[in-house]
């Protein structure tokens, strides 16, 4: 059976180019994966005082972390680390205090921008939060830098050597979490 991935895009942004990379990944590890992409962009601002009533959003993403056999995760960089929209959706799926959705979970991390060290700094950031979360985060660098025609709508890379550099990366990750899922 494929492994259930839960692919989360740290951008809200409608023509985002992370998700342009995350639908690419999705297709090129089609024959491992059965991809969900799992939506952060409507929770509410992440506040405690709100955890007595969990909001259905924040409720559905846990359900849907907890249901994935491994977590994708393709983020931009804001400001050398990765965004705001990303940050509160990982408190959100880490409460309340017991019912942490991620201890266990084989995760990657990815990303994009047009910047020269591409998204580097977010996903080192984001590799260490998700480290203390829990998630088994698949070592490696997979930086991508953006240039505009990369990937085109059918989400098909048109670079050779990026295609198979994401390949390779797709495939490792298929392994990585093979191994490691719950079963
Ligand atoms: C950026 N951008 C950016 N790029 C980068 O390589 N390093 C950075 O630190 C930042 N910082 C940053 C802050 C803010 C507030 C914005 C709006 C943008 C540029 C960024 O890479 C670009 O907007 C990408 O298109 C964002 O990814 P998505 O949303 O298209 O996936």
């Amino acid at each position: 059976a494929k492994l259930k991935l839960g692919v989360i895009v740290g951008s809200n942004r409608r023509e985002s180019i992370n998700r342009q990379l995350a639908n690419a990944l999705a297709k090129l590890g089609s024959d491992a994966f059965e991809v969900k992409f799992l939506q952060i962009d409507d929770l509410p601002l992440y506040n405690p005082d709100d955890e007595a009533a969990y909001p259905a959003q924040a409720q559905r993403l846990k359900s849907d972390i907890e249901a994935s056999d491994a977590l994708l995760f393709v983020t931009p960089e804001y400001g050398r680390t990765f965004p705001t929209v990303l940050k509160n959706a990982l408190d959100w799926a880490a409460r309340p205090w017991g019912k942490n959705s991620f201890p266990g979970k084989p995760g990657a991390v990815i990303g994009t921008s047009g910047g020269a060290i591409s998204s580097a700094l977010a996903q080192h950031a984001l590799r260490a939060v998700l480290g203390t979360q829990g998630v088994h985060v698949m070592g490696g660098e997979a930086y991508i830098q953006f240039k505009p025609d990369l990937i085109d709508a059918d989400g098909n890379v048109t670079d050779e050597n990026v295609t198979g550099f994401l390949k390779a990366y797709v495939d490792s990750f298929a392994s990585f979490a093979g191994k490691l899922a719950a079963k």
